[in-house]
């Protein structure tokens, strides 16, 4: 099936009085990578399995062009979906289990012994064919998992966090390994996570979900570089959040106080209290004069070439940063950070 765009138009549900999704807007082109990021319970599932066709809509709907396909039932949407747990056929070998989907579209012998030596080419188990899923770890059967999706050429993708339940070095190559097949085989592809940096390094655009609402829709740099609130911010890593007062403001120059220090950064704010986002690896011991802030470490996590510190202001606030220098708990230290890197919001 081709197709120019997926569009999602107002798409919600809600599950008794609860909104797990509220009026979501999204067009994705086709071979379009986009994420949905967000934390637990923010509706990320929802949406995917609205997509799918698993769960009706509330309101909104769901084209692929011009054709309206929320009232089509799953298996004519046809999408192709991996699930966090990866319900394989246990009693089906891995070739049975890629098979399957072709078997029961009536495909011919052959077309599918080809299209199955292909998908298991791919995702790299041509030798593991003959073997049962419970004679794989954890990374082959994810594979399969993905096989048996793509091996239906389906126009749409949906993977619901596949790769949570792998060890981290596991979890890096499957990443790799998922965006290769998405562009080898020129999928579009609709991925959830609640891994900030499985979605910046994967998709080309992120849409961060917060209760069910859109917060920010965007390229992982611009959602990176410039998150809309506090809340993306603190998603995307600004692990420094304080609580300050704007005391001026002059263009996107904001001057805020707050935990017993003054900071300049930017932000549209004229007044009132604000959020200052900063992030840990932002900040540069001894350099700078700009935004210099005196700390006492207080623990030291060793990161290879980098240590992570967090340490306390004088006021006694947390202040979380990066360093290569050799610090120690106890040490003083002076930190600064660049105004262009203290991101101002509303509370
Ligand atoms: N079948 C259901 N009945 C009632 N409430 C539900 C149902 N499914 C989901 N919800 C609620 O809808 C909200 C969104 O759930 P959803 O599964 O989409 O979250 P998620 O972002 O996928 O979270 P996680 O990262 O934990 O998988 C949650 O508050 C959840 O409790
Ligand atoms: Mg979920």
């Amino acid at each position: 099936m081709t197709f120019g765009q997926l569009r999602l138009d107002g798409v919600s549900r809600s599950f008794g009085t609860a909104n797990a999704l509220r009026g979501l807007d999204l067009t994705i082109a086709r071979g379009e990578f986009v994420a949905l990021l967000g934390p637990s319970g923010c509706g990320k599932s929802t949406a995917l399995n609205c997509l799918a066709g698993l769960l009706p809509l509330t309101a909104g709907s769901i084209w692929l062009d011009d054709a309206r396909i929320d009232g089509r039932p799953p298996e004519q949407r046809g999408f192709g979906m991996v699930f966090q747990n990866y319900a394989l056929f246990p009693h089906m070998s891995v070739r049975a289990n890629v098979g399957f989907g072709l078997k029961m579209r009536k495909v011919g012998r052959a077309e599918t012994r080809r299209r199955v030596d292909e998908a298991l080419r791919l995702v790299q188990l041509t030798e593991h064919a003959a073997k049962f899923p419970a004679q794989l770890s954890g990374g082959q059967q994810q594979r399969v998992a993905i096989a048996r999706a793509v091996v239906l050429e389906p126009p749409v993708v949906l993977m619901d966090e596949p790769l949570s339940n792998l060890d981290a070095k596991l979890r890096l190559e499957m990443r790799m390994e998922i965006r290769r097949l998405h562009q080898t085989l020129g999928l579009t592809t609709v991925y959830v996570t609640h891994d900030q940096e499985e979605a910046l390094s994967l998709a080309d655009r992120l849409v961060v979900l917060r209760e069910g609402a859109v917060q920010q829709i965007g390229t992982p740099e611009e959602v990176y570089a410039q998150p809309v609130n506090s809340y993306v911010a603190s998603f995307m890593g600004y692990r420094n959040l304080l609580d300050a007062t704007v005391t001026g403001a002059a263009g996107s120059s904001v001057t805020v106080e707050g935990a017993g220090v003054r900071l300049t950064g930017r932000g549209s704010l004229t007044e009132g209290p604000a959020k200052v986002a900063i992030r840990p690896e932002d900040f540069v011991v001894g350099g700078g004069t700009e935004n210099a802030l005196d700390v006492t470490a207080e623990i030291v996590e060793y990161h290879g070439r980098e240590l992570s510190v967090s340490a306390r202001l004088a006021s006694g606030v947390p202040v979380y940063f990066r360093t290569d220098e050799r610090l120690a708990p106890g040490d003083t230290a002076k930190i600064g950070v660049p105004a262009e890197r203290v991101l101002v919001f509303e509370p």
